[in-house]
C-alpha cells in the first residue's frame, strides 16, 4: 500500500489536542472502540521490542472512582479552600465531559536492556500513534500531565512497581469542534541542521 505523501502530512497536521471543554458531553465511546484505538500503540517503534507502553482505561464507574480518588488527593494537598474548590470543580468538569480517561504508563523492562529515556520515548511514539489514529476514528483527546501524574498514591492506584513511570493521562471524547494548529510552529530550517561537507 502506498500512502500519498500529501495525504500523510495532511493527516499529521490534522491531529490536534482537543480539550475536554470542547468534547460533546453527551457522547460515548464503546469498549471496542477504545481497544481499536489503543491497538495503534502496538506498531510504535521500540528498541529491543520491549514495548513498554501500558494503558489503564478508566470508563463508566471506573472513571467516577478515579475522580473521587483524585479529589481526595487534592483535598490532602493542603491548598487553601478556594484553590481546592477550583481544582475540584475543574477536575469534575473534565471527567464529566470525557468518555474515558486513559492512564499512560511506561513499564520498565525487567532486564533494563535499554536506558529509561528510550523506554519513555517509545511510549511517546505509542501515544502519538494513538493520537493520530484517534482522529481517523472520529475521536478527540489530549495528553495531560497534570493531576498527580506519577504521584506516590497514584502509582499505587495504578499498580505501578519499581521503575515503572506514570506519564500522564489521555482524555478521550468526541468533538465536532474544528481546531486549527497553532501557527507558532517553527519552520523546518529552524530545527534542522544540514551538514553536507
Ligand atoms: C508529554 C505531553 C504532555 C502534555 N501535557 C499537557 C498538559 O498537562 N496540559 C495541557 O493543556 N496540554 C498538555 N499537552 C498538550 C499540549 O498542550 C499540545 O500538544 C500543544 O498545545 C500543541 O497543540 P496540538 O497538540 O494541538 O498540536 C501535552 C503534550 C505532551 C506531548
Amino acid at each position: 500500500m502506498n500512502i500519498d505523501p500529501t495525504e500523510s502530512i495532511a493527516w499529521i497536521k490534522k491531529r490536534r489536542s482537543v480539550f475536554p471543554k470542547m468534547f460533546d458531553a453527551n457522547s460515548s465511546i464503546s469498549e471496542e472502540e477504545i481497544l481499536k484505538l489503543l491497538e495503534a500503540a502496538r506498531w510504535a517503534p521500540t528498541h529491543k521490542l520491549t514495548q513498554p507502553w501500558r494503558f489503564v482505561v478508566f470508563m463508566d464507574k471506573g472513571m467516577s472512582a478515579l475522580t473521587v480518588m483524585q479529589i481526595e488527593l487534592i483535598q490532602k494537598s493542603g491548598n487553601d479552600g478556594e484553590a481546592i474548590q477550583f481544582k475540584i470543580a475543574k477536575l469534575e468538569q473534565k471527567a464529566k465531559q470525557s468518555c474515558a480517561i486513559v492512564a499512560i504508563v511506561m513499564q520498565r523492562d525487567v532486564e533494563k536492556r535499554v536506558p529509561e529515556w528510550e523506554e519513555i520515548s517509545a511510549v511517546a511514539c505509542a501515544v502519538q500513534n494513538v493520537a493520530l489514529h484517534a482522529s481517523s476514528l472520529g475521536l478527540a483527546g489530549y495528553w495531560s500531565t497534570g493531576t498527580f501524574t506519577n504521584h506516590k498514591e497514584m502509582r499505587e492506584y495504578l499498580n505501578l512497581e519499581g521503575d515503572d513511570l506514570h506519564l500522564g493521562w489521555f482524555y478521550l471524547g468526541r468533538s465536532e469542534a474544528i481546531k486549527e494548529a497553532k501557527r507558532v510552529r517553527r519552520n523546518t530550517d529552524e530545527f534542522v541542521e544540514l551538514r553536507k561537507d
